[in-house]
């Protein structure tokens, strides 16, 4: 396609139809010039292609369901998640379409966001991480994805209007960071915007965010569409960067797009940038496109079963309970065994039929008996169902519940109100404790609950959300054909209370204020020394792993050099197993506050019983920075960092120490409020205060004899500002004037 041609073909009228949709799902065609329509579909963790719209609108082929992202998230594995994102872009090629609607890379701040399930984390690296993979995977098979929703759309409650106030560091370190990770590392061919505004403006019309952030700083080089009715002022929009308005607005916006560049309140300039990239997306669309390729769905569900066994979590194996003995009398209680919650609601619903059930999946294993227990979506108790199951479990040596969260209690459109989970099933594992003393609970859920049973049963399995294939995965998990080797992404708190997000979830009318800054997850865990129920990056497995020779390259590093650390792993137990070997850096003493130690790389590892693995890690100067309002720009403080392995991010089995050069330093101006603590840290600082205390004999403690009193003065007078030393002294020579010369001087030599 010659875009430059077709740019000067197109009238007015033709260019504005192409910044919006022609219906739910595809691009306008401008059949003149032969420009086609493409066609895009949710996302992320399936394909929900609409096949009727006309008829049926919410009518999508029959598709295969994989893990969502809470569960892959958990798998810390990069190349699972290239693996899935290729088998999503081949179906995509199959089904001709040109992009798939996802990754979603939104930080979980709080437990109750109802979309958690189709998020990957509470930790930017993490998620950041995840969500590049899958992009590379379905890219690589030459189909598109959107990252969204770009950004800080963290909760569901008045998502369309809602605005999220953020300071800038908690915004850059923590809701923009794991975008700009994907946007660099993997480059999306499309982002879509979230619905909500940030600091007041709304994402569909953000110039900051769209354009000086995405495409001037990160180099976003795709195309940016709205999130489906996102558009507030759509000529602000285009003006913003927003280049395509998803989906169609029936004419009405393309009109006023027609209308602003007429009156002149828009240039055709402006309009053309956006127009040159829908032609770019569906010129890239063209030529992956390839329906002959082969969608085999059979494959497809053995993959996704494959998938999620790799995601699950083994979060208590006392008395290792697990994996189950075949030989032992085992009952599956609860509904979820026959029907389990495997994926959530909203536009991320997949339609698929072939789902796999534990109760069915577990005869590749054992005989087992079963009861139903509860009936979903109610809190109430059937009793004649709980009694039913408490039979069956007394007459079984082992319990298996399986438990979680129905799919009215969480879901796309809303928020949770609370943490726990239903009423009814809380009874039965209460009841069945009492009747058998070997329980384990399987979770099905998006997004932590609260497990008031965790001291009183022997296993808990964290399966989340995990696609079609999670009956079966579960039962090769609990029956240690698969070796658990997931870690929780999210920390899971004891009480929603605890969450740092608390007194601010989901705001006051369209406001929320993202009060606990940098504080999220295990950010604010850390800092308050606060014992969570299980913490991030935790998660057991059938074997043990020992963690030993930590190496770091350097002792000592500048800081546009790279560390390279490594680290020996060897499997100790009996069984092969893999571990995921987390990295955390923390800043020993900084100047501003910062959080105790942050995620900044992960190697998942398989070993073999008695095999050891040496994993690599290579830190660029990212990996000790902060984001420094003042110059905009990220920062690295010279000093010492410790670099933390662990097992999760309450397991630290290592640590050393590297020392941080840089001769960068953060712009300095002086005026007659800085106080002398603050002057006398730079060294010309220092100079010209110690000449000034020289000639007036004031001492202010830096030519005292005694340490201890120069250090007891020195603190005192600290916190001085020079304004008041005019004031204080009767020292004739001390005048507003003279110390604002000396400011000058300071500030000059500094500036050199
Ligand atoms: C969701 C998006 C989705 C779009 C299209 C919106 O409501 O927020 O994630 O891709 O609908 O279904």
């Amino acid at each position: 396609m010659n875009i430059d041609k077709i740019l000067a073909e197109l009238t007015l009228e033709e260019k504005a139809s192409l910044c919006s949709g022609s219906d739910f799902w595809h691009t306008k065609t401008v059949e003149r010039l032969d420009i086609p329509a493409v066609m895009v579909s949710d996302g992320p963790h399936g394909l929900r292609k609409n096949i009727d719209l006309a008829e049926n609108p919410n009518q999508a082929i029959e598709a295969v369901c994989f893990p969502t992202a809470c569960a892959t998230a958990c798998s810390f594995d990069r190349k699972l998640l290239e693996t899935l994102g290729k088998a999503l872009g081949n179906e995509c090629k199959h089904e001709e379409l040109a992009v798939l609607l996802g990754p979603g890379c939104n930080i979980k701040r709080s437990p109750l966001c109802g979309r958690n399930f189709e998020y990957f984390s509470e930790d930017p690296f993490l998620a950041g991480q995840m969500a590049s993979s899958l992009v590379k995977g379905v890219q690589s098979m030459g189909v598109g994805t959107s990252l969204k929703h770009f950004a800080a759309n963290n909760q569901e409650t008045r998502r369309f209007s809602v605005s999220a106030e953020i300071d800038e560091r908690a915004l850059r370190e923590i809701y923009l960071a794991g975008f700009e990770t994907v946007i660099k590392d993997a480059k999306p061919w499309t982002v879509m915007c979230s619905y909500n505004r940030i600091n007041g403006v709304h994402s569909s019309q953000n110039k900051w965010l769209l354009t000086d952030v995405l495409r001037d700083e990160w180099g976003f080089e795709g195309l940016v569409m709205s999130d489906w009715g996102a558009v507030d002022d759509r000529v602000e929009g285009v003006r913003a960067g927003l280049d395509l308005e998803m989906p169609s607005s029936h004419g009405k916006n393309d009109k006023r797009i027609v209308e602003a560049v007429e009156s002149g309140e828009l240039s055709m300039a402006e309009l053309d940038k956006c127009v040159r990239r829908v032609l770019e997306l569906v010129d890239k669309a063209a030529e992956g496109a390839d329906p002959d390729v082969e969608w085999d769905k059979d494959k497809d569900h053995r993959l996704a079963r494959k998938l999620a066994a790799e995601c699950i979590v083994l979060l208590k194996n006392e008395g290792s309970i697990l994996p189950l003995d075949k030989k032992r009398k085992t009952a599956f209680i609860g509904l979820f065994a026959k029907e389990p919650r495997f994926q959530g609601g909203g536009s991320s619903h997949i339609n698929t039929k072939n789902i796999d059930a534990a109760v069915d999946c577990v005869k590749e294993y054992a005989e087992v008996t079963y009861a139903q227990g509860y009936i979903t979506d109610e809190d109430k108790t059937d009793e004649a169902l709980l009694a039913e199951a408490v039979e069956t479990a007394k007459a079984a040596e082992v319990a298996v519940i399986f438990a979680g969260l129905p799919d009215s209690f969480e879901s796309e459109g809303y928020d949770r109100r609370h943490m726990r989970m239903p009423e009814c099933q809380l009874k039965l594992i209460d009841e069945i404790i009492k009747v058998n003393k070997n329980v384990v609970v399987v979770l099905h859920n998006g997004s932590p609950v609260e497990i008031p049973f965790a001291d009183k049963v022997s296993g808990i399995v964290e399966a989340y959300l995990c696609g079609e294939g999670s009956g079966g995965a579960v039962c090769d998990v609990l029956y240690g054909k698969v070796n658990p080797s997931g870690k929780l992404a999210e920390t899971f708190p004891k009480k929603l209370s605890d969450n740092p997000s608390y007194l601010n979830f989901p705001g006051e009318g369209d406001i929320v204020k993202y009060q606990e800054g940098l504080f999220v997850g295990y950010r604010y865990y850390d800092m308050k020394e606060m014992e969570p129920l299980y913490p991030f990056g935790y998660g057991l497995s059938y074997t043990t792993f020992e963690y030993s020779d930590l190496r770091l390259s350097h002792t000592e590093i500048n800081d546009d050099k790279t560390l390279k650390v490594e680290v020996t792993v060897t499997n100790t137990g009996k069984v092969e197993g893999k571990e995921t070997v987390q990295l955390y850096v923390s800043d020993r003493e900084s100047s501003v506050i910062r959080p105790v130690k942050e995620l900044k790389g992960f190697e998942k590892v398989s070993l073999k019983p008695g095999e050891s693995k040496k994993v690599v890690f290579i830190l660029d100067s990212r990996a000790f920075a902060y984001y420094e309002p003042s110059i905009e720009d990220w920062f690295v403080e010279y000093g010492a960092y410790d670099i933390l392995i662990g097992a999760s991010s309450r397991d630290i089995r290592l640590s050393d120490t590297v020392y941080v050069n840089t001769d960068k330093r953060l712009p300095v101006k002086f005026d007659l409020n800085s106080n002398l603590g603050d002057i006398s840290q730079f060294p010309e600082g220092r100079a010209v205060l110690e000449d000034l205390m020289r000639k007036t004999q004031v001492t202010g403690g830096f030519d005292d004899d005694d340490e201890e009193m120069r250090r007891l003065s020195e603190a005192m007078t600290a916190e001085l500002p020079l304004r008041a030393m005019v004031s204080f002294s009767d020292i004739p020579v001390l005048t507003r004037e003279y110390m604002q010369e000396l400011i000058d001087k300071i500030n000059e030599m500094m500036e050199k």
